[in-house]
């Protein structure tokens, strides 16, 4: 990663810092930017959490974590020490005043030390409802009044709908001011998703085709083929549509729809997604039925390994009408993509793991080969593979070799690992790296998370006014319930999943 150092100093207060998202996430990328230099020097962490540990023991457990969930290879003790010496614990009561108060001592301190003031980001890594909670004591601490250094940072979901969305957005906006506000969504960290930018605005060959005249329908598949695992509380009162729906996928589908931005900035970038989310066709709720579907894994089997039943997994009830599938119609009405139908589709415990923006092409207007040259027609495609086959394939119509002509689809590729050979950093890295850059491209304003709410929230009121009724409806490996194919059928349209092991 060749990111530039940000100013110095910078001080990172992780809220949460003996919790999950730490350990599997924040720590390992923050040590990967470390081993980049691209740390500032004068650099520290503070964890804040409530678990009894001491700046030792909390080093320990996060070196365990860089070990399993990074790939650094063999941690250099040398390294690993001179990035752990910088991790300071405060066990604490997060809804406590003077939580804040031994805080701000602590940051006035190290200014001290450096001699400098430091830029201060307040990374909330702890359950959403503390989110509530948290920015108003940083702000009554006066540890958000200075606007320009001082940032935060909130994961997803932002709310469970648009009311808590918007009642969320507007206690933030209480304590700091939207440019202090870093929303993530960690896809937007992925170096695939971004070069959709580039992809789309660099080439001049894509963008004159990239319209309802040429464009017959597009799919964006986010495929899974974990279950739950221990999130089980979390999950079962969320589901699919507003654990990935509502944010990662409404994210593809802002980059792969939105016009052209005029440069690329941070505001004007997200302007023109958020025109997208504004553009999307109201669904009204007597249509919900006829364009979503929502499923629920029963028993099944994913690559030769049997698995159990979401009504099975850990801390879900026994009687669960969760989804952990959604597949939507949607359309987005303006000029470019008037009639042409944005199909996406989320689940968990499907074949294998897989995201992709598939572009469908419509026929040449003028058939000059006849029928038998390609009695299996398919459409010419784009797919832009965000994982785990990092790249981009052009499926185009080719001859094949031979005395008759005959077609077939053949792929031209761009692959992320053959081309630049190096491992893509990890999301979280590039996300961390631009909140303390002060790059707000990558992160959800609150006009973006509130369109995307709006857009679902006829599904999610149908889907939790009435029972689904014929829950688990899909087995455990396959690609979901029947009637997500029969969404795209009725309109003579197919699902894709590109090639590998148990392509459809
Ligand atoms: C998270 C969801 O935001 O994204 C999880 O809460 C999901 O349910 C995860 O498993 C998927 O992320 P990735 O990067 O593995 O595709």
């Amino acid at each position: 990663m060749n990111a530039p150092r940000p100013p110095e100093p910078v001080v990172f207060i992780i809220f949460g810092g003996a919790g999950d998202l730490t350990w599997r996430k924040l720590i390992p990328s923050l040590f990967t930017l470390h081993l980049n230099r691209s740390l500032p020097e004068q650099f520290a962490i503070i964890g804040v959490d409530r678990a009894a540990f001491t700046d030792v023991t909390l080093r320990a457990r996060l070196r365990a974590g860089v070990r399993q969930f990074s790939d650094p290879g063999p941690i250099k003790p040398r390294e690993w020490n001179e990035f752990a010496a910088r991790i300071s614990y405060q066990r604490a009561d997060f809804a406590a005043a003077g939580t804040y108060r031994i805080l701000a001592k602590h940051l006035a301190a190290l200014d001290e030390s450096w001699g400098a003031k430091a830029t201060r980001i307040f990374h909330l890594a702890t359950p959403p409802s503390l989110v509530g909670v948290i920015p108003k004591l940083i702000a009554a601490a006066g540890l958000a009044r200075e606007r320009t250094r001082s940032r935060i940072v909130v994961e997803k979901p932002i709310g469970s709908d648009l009311e808590s969305a918007r009642r969320l957005n507007a206690t933030l906006k209480r304590s700091f001011q939207e440019a202090q506000i870093f929303r993530i969504d960690h896809y937007l960290g992925k170096e695939t998703v971004q070069n959709i930018l580039a992809f789309r605005f660099a080439n001049p060959m894509f963008e004159p085709i990239w319209n309802r005249r040429y464009v017959d329908f597009v799919t964006i598949t986010v495929a899974e083929d974990v279950g739950i695992g221990h999130r089980g509380g979390y999950y079962d009162k969320a589901g699919e549509l507003r654990d990935m729906v509502q944010n990662h996928l409404m994210q593809l589908l802002c980059l792969v729809a939105m016009e052209p931005p005029v440069f690329y900035g941070a505001d004007e970038i997200r302007n023109k997604k958020v025109d997208v989310l504004h553009a999307l066709r109201p669904i009204p709720p007597e249509d919900v039925s006829a364009r979503a579907v929502r499923g629920q894994y029963g028993r099944g089997s994913i690559q030769g390994k049997r698995v159990c039943g979401y009504l099975e997994e850990q801390d879900v009830a026994k009687d669960s009408q969760t989804e952990t599938f959604a597949a939507l119609k949607l359309s987005v009405d303006n000029w470019r993509w008037q009639d042409v139908p944005f199909y996406v589709r989320a689940g968990k415990r499907l074949p294998r793991q897989l995201t992709e923006i598939v572009v469908h092409f419509r026929r040449v207007p003028h058939r000059s080969f006849p029928a038998s040259a390609m009695p299996d027609w398919q459409p010419a495609r784009v797919v832009i593979c965000i994982q785990p086959d990092e790249g981009i394939v052009l499926q185009i119509h080719a001859k094949q070799p031979g005395g008759l002509m005959r077609l077939r689809l053949v792929d031209m590729q761009f692959s992320y690992r053959k081309t630049f050979k190096v491992p893509s950093p990890p999301a979280y890295a590039t996300l961390l790296h631009d909140v303390m850059i002060n790059d707000a491209t990558l992160f959800m304003r609150s006009d973006q998370v509130e369109a995307a709410w709006a857009a679902l929230m006829p599904v999610l009121e149908s889907w939790d006014a009435t029972a689904p009724g014929n829950f688990p409806n899909y087995e455990a490996g396959s690609w979901g319930p029947g009637e997500s194919d029969t969404l795209l059928m009725r309109e003579g349209h197919t699902w894709f999943a590109s090639a590998g092991a148990g392509a459809k």
